[in-house]
């Protein structure tokens, strides 16, 4: 693997202070600055993070100089090159060079050009569009799917488009923030409960509806959190929600097609797949582009949305060469060869998960794609991951206010290209660099 790294400049413990800028503060620091002067707020942050990226320290807006496979190279903002082990790419399949992608890819611009040209209430669909809402709806045993340009607005669309002011929305604390973002826009109403804690929420449930018998309620919940991995009981979810009346929308961004014999992610683990009220997800983590969906059993909610969810009404459809892509790779998900690209992703993540907690150290959660390696302390975390670049491991850091406070992770992105010697030696890059940086701190 040597040839594959370039070690970078930042390297001298020297340049790091435990007291510099370039450890403390978070980004939140400037989300609620006070003043008139809407551009200094952000010069502000940005002031910040240059600091940061002068150190080392900033390990965001990387740049991918080639595919996003098992090994890559990736530039960091203040222009350093790192080439290694690649855990820092939503390629959980390992799709995005498929010769049947790209010849769908390629077919596609040939016959329709590269541009949907207009939003899915419009004349942005084409005949592959409907073909691909079909297929995925076998997939998901759902007869109706509307398509998103992301899935970032399929999840705000769908809570956007159906929730009213006066409705209520009971959601997992740690949702997705395209969840989040998407109650706070529909209703004043948002009850949070504890992170798949569903005693919690049907307590919430029982009392909003005693004390609201008029209005809707919507449960809000994902099949494979994004930073814990882990997942809610969701057959008790929507035992809840037909009880009580209200309905379940589960978003299955990370699960979808990566998970499961059949690749029907956690509600098929769960035996649930076909009996949900409400699915959302995206294409960005195993379909190999970008764009999203909400699926339903529910015709007349397909097509309300179409036309009230406003990132979908007011949006470009995905383009035909992106639809084509996901049908592409929705084929080989549920084929053979997708059941065995399954097989070895998750001989990788389990590798990985073993070789990581034999070295003491906690990963998260349940065996998915995302594998949460807890790092602690912000500054801590922030060096170990300047170390792990240098020693040639690509992971994505994630840190307050995107998890609580210090408890800091390093979010490894699994995918089938990564053999489990491939993630045996990641795991021990981990533990190497996090070693590093504990003596780096303690001076
Ligand atoms: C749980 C979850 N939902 C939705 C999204 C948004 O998906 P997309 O990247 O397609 O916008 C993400 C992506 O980060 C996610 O992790």
């Amino acid at each position: 693997m040597d040839d594959l790294l370039e070690h970078a400049a930042h390297s001298a413990a020297e340049d790091i202070s435990p007291e510099g800028a370039e450890l403390r503060g978070s980004s939140f620091d400037y989300l609620t600055q006070p003043g008139a002067d809407l551009a200094a707020k952000a010069q502000a942050f940005h002031a910040w993070a240059q600091t940061r990226v002068s150190r080392g320290v900033f390990p965001y807006a990387k740049r991918l100089g080639g595919r996003p496979g098992a090994t890559a190279e990736l530039t960091l903002l203040d222009g350093q090159r790192h080439a290694g082990l690649n855990f820092s790419s939503q390629e959980y399949l390992s799709l995005a060079r498929h010769p049947l992608v790209c010849a769908a890819a390629q077919a596609a611009m040939e016959r329709y050009g590269v541009h949907s040209a207009g939003s899915t209430a419009l004349a942005g669909n084409v005949e592959e569009t409907v073909a691909l809402e079909a297929e995925l709806g076998e997939l998901l045993r759902m007869p109706e799917v509307l398509l998103f340009p992301t899935g970032w607005a399929a999840g705000f669309g769908a809570i956007k488009g159906l929730v009213r002011e006066t409705d209520h929305i009971i959601i997992d604390q740690l949702a997705h923030n395209c969840l989040h973002e998407g109650a706070r826009a529909a209703t004043p109403n948002i009850h949070l409960h504890r992170h798949l804690d569903v005693d919690h929420a049907e307590r919430l449930l029982k009392r909003v509806r005693q004390r609201d018998p008029h209005n809707g309620i919507l449960i809000v919940t994902e099949g494979c959190f994004s930073m814990d991995a882990d997942a809610p009981d969701l057959a008790r979810l929507q035992a809840l929600a037909r009880t009580h009346g209200a309905l379940l929308l589960v978003d299955v961004a990370h699960d979808l097609g990566s998970l499961g014999a059949g690749g029907g992610g956690q509600l098929e683990l769960q035996g649930l797949l076909g009996q949900v009220d409400l699915v959302m997800g995206s294409f960005s983590k195993t379909f190999a582009s970008n764009g999203g969906f909400v699926a339903t059993h529910d015709r007349a909610i397909k097509e309300y949305l179409r036309f009230y969810a406003a990132p979908n009404t007011f949006s470009n459809a995905l383009s035909p060469v992106q639809v084509a892509i996901v049908r592409a790779c929705l084929k080989l998900v549920r084929s053979d060869e997708g059941a065995h690209r399954r097989d070895r992703l998750m001989q990788a993540i389990l590798a990985l998960r073993g070789a990581l907690t034999e070295r003491g150290i906690t990963v998260l959660g349940h065996p998915s794609p995302i594998v949460p390696v807890m790092l602690g302390p912000d500054a801590l975390a922030r060096i170990a991951c300047r170390e792990m670049a240098q020693a040639g491991l690509l992971a994505n850091l994630v840190e307050y206010p995107a998890v609580s406070l210090n408890s800091a992770r390093l979010r490894m992105q699994v995918m089938a290209d990564h053999t489990p010697a491939l993630a045996r030696t990641a795991a021990g890059i981990v533990a190497d660099s996090l070693a590093r940086a504990r003596a780096l701190m303690a001076g």
